[in-house]
C-alpha cells in the first residue's frame, strides 16, 4: 500500500478500508508520509466525503495515534464540551468554569484557531503565562485540584490530531463533516470524560452554512459518542452573527471576564446557561430547567465561577493579575471605528467576512507557522437587529499592522439594513439525542 494509492483511491470518490485510514495515520505521525500527500488526501475527502464508516475508522485512528485517558481517579460524573467553530465563540471560557462552580468536573481538549474561526488554546494564551501543552498527570491534577482543566493537542494526547488541525487550517481543508467529526470527537474521546455537549454552529459565520448539514454533522458525533459509551448530545446553534461583541484573543478573553463577572452580552449568556443546563442534565446533577438557571446565575452573581477561571488560569502558569485587572491586557496600536451611513435596523451581518478581516487584522493564521498578534480583532457596538442612525458606531476594528484602512470599507459591507424591525432567533435552536437501541435520533426545539 502507498500514500499514492489511497490519495487515488479518494480522488476516484471511492470508500477507504480501515487498513489504509490506520496506514495514513500511524505513517502520518511517525513523519513517513510528507504534508503535501497528507494535504492532497485531505482536500480529497473534502471533495469526495466519507461515509459513517469511514469516519468512524479515521475517528478511532486518530484516538488511537495517542494515550487515552483515564479519569477514574477524579471522583464524580466528568463533563468535556466542544463547540464546532464560530466567530467571536469564546464559550468554553465561560461555560467551563460555570459547570465546574457546581460541582461537575471538566476535563476538556481543545483547538487552536482554524480557519476564520478563533480557537480557545489562543485566546488562553493571550493570558500571560499560560501554557496549554502539559504532562497527563499534570492536567489531571489541575482538573481535581480546580475542577477544571483546558489542553492542547500534543506528542501525548491525539498528535493526529494536532498535526493534521494545524495543516487544514492552512490549506482550506477545514470545512468537511467526516474531517470535523473524527477531529472533535478523537479529542473529545481521548479526555475520557463521561459526558460530552456538542455545539454544532451553523450560518454565515460557521463551517457548516445550513442547518441540514449542521444537523447531519451533529448526528455523526452524537452516534460515535453513543458507541464509545458517552452521554453524547448536540446542540444545533445559529451562527448568524458573531457571538457576543467580541471577535480575537484578547479582546473575546475580557467578554469572559465580564460575562463571568455578569456582565455578559444577550446572546452570549443564553447560550452559556442553555449549555450549562443541559451540561448539568448529563451529569444528573439537576433535572428541573428553572432550578438548574438559578443555581447557574447565582454563581455567576456570587462570583464562584469566576473563582473557579482564576484558579484554572493560575494552575496552567496564567497570570490571575490580569483577570483582576483586565485593563492590564496590552491593546493595538491601531484602531479604525467605523461608522453607520445609513439609517435602519441590522438585517444580516456577513459573520463570515468579519472572521476573515479578524484574521488579516492579526488575530489568526494564515500560514501554519504565523504568529497571532493578541490584541487584533474586532469589537461590534450593535448586533442583528439594532436600531442605527446614520453617523452610529458600529464596529471598530484593532490592528497591530499599519495600512489596514482597505478593510473599513470591507467592514462596512458586511452589514445590511431593513427598514422594518428584524426579528431575531435564539441562539441555540434544538438539542439532538440519539438512542442506541432504537437506532433513531430525536430532535428538541429549544
Ligand atoms: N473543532 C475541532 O476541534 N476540529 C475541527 O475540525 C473543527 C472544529
Amino acid at each position: 500500500m502507498t500514500m499514492v494509492d489511497i490519495i487515488e483511491k479518494k480522488k476516484n470518490g471511492e470508500e477507504l478500508n480501515v487498513d489504509e485510514i490506520n496506514y495514513w495515520i500511524t505513517n502520518y505521525c511517525a513523519d513517513k508520509i510528507p504534508d503535501y500527500q497528507v494535504s492532497s488526501l485531505l482536500m480529497a475527502i473534502c471533495i469526495r466525503g466519507m461515509n459513517a464508516m469511514e469516519t468512524f475508522y479515521l475517528t478511532q485512528a486518530m484516538l488511537n495515534s495517542g494515550k487515552t485517558l483515564n479519569l477514574s481517579s477524579i471522583p464524580g460524573i466528568k463533563c468535556d464540551k466542544h463547540s464546532t467553530g464560530g466567530v467571536g465563540d469564546k464559550t468554553s471560557l465561560v461555560l467551563c468554569p460555570l459547570v465546574a462552580s457546581l460541582g461537575i468536573k471538566i476535563a476538556k481538549m481543545s483547538g487552536r484557531g482554524l480557519g476564520f474561526t478563533g480557537g480557545t488554546l489562543d485566546k488562553l494564551e493571550s493570558i500571560p503565562g499560560v501554557n496549554v501543552e502539559m504532562p497527563v498527570d499534570q492536567f489531571l491534577d489541575i482538573v481535581n485540584t480546580c475542577g477544571m482543566a483546558i489542553v492542547g493537542q500534543s506528542e501525548e494526547l491525539v498528535p493526529a490530531d494536532k498535526k493534521l488541525y494545524a495543516l487544514r487550517d492552512v490549506t482550506g481543508t477545514v470545512e468537511s463533516i467526516p474531517l470535523i467529526a473524527s477531529s472533535i470527537m478523537s479529542k473529545k474521546l481521548a479526555s475520557g470524560s463521561d459526558c460530552i455537549l456538542l455545539d454544532v454552529k451553523y450560518g454565515k459565520g460557521a463551517f457548516m452554512k445550513t442547518k441540514e448539514e449542521a444537523e447531519k454533522l451533529a448526528q455523526e458525533m452524537v452516534k460515535i459518542g453513543t458507541y464509545f459509551h458517552k452521554d453524547t448530545r448536540a446542540e444545533i446553534t445559529s451562527m448568524d452573527q458573531p457571538l457576543g461583541y467580541a471577535i480575537g484573543n484578547i479582546l473575546e478573553v475580557k467578554e469572559a471576564i465580564d460575562t463571568l463577572k455578569g456582565r455578559g452580552p444577550k446572546d452570549f449568556v443564553d447560550l452559556c446557561l442553555t449549555s450549562a443546563t443541559t451540561m448539568l442534565f448529563q451529569a444528573k446533577l439537576f433535572n428541573d430547567k428553572r432550578k438548574t438557571r438559578e443555581a447557574l446565575e447565582r454563581n455567576i452573581a456570587n462570583g464562584r465561577a469566576f473563582e473557579v477561571f482564576k484558579s484554572f488560569i493560575r494552575a496552567e502558569g496564567g497570570d490571575v493579575s490580569y483577570l483582576d485587572n483586565p485593563s492590564k491586557f496590552p491593546t493595538a496600536m491601531y484602531s479604525y471605528p467605523i461608522r453607520s451611513m445609513k439609517n435602519g435596523y441590522i438585517s444580516e451581518i456577513d459573520t463570515l467576512n468579519l472572521g476573515l478581516i479578524s484574521m488579516h487584522l492579526g488575530a489568526g493564521r494564515e500560514k501554519k507557522n504565523d504568529v497571532i498578534d493578541m490584541a487584533a480583532g474586532i469589537v461590534l457596538n450593535k448586533k442583528l437587529g439594532d436600531k442605527v442612525n446614520k453617523g452610529d458606531l458600529l464596529l471598530t476594528l484593532y490592528t497591530e499592522r499599519s495600512n489596514m484602512q482597505a478593510y473599513e470599507t470591507s467592514a462596512l459591507n458586511c452589514f445590511s439594513f431593513s427598514q422594518d424591525v428584524v426579528p431575531v432567533a435564539p441562539t441555540v435552536e434544538e438539542l439532538i439525542t440519539y438512542d442506541q437501541d432504537k437506532d433513531e435520533f430525536s430532535i428538541t426545539k429549544n
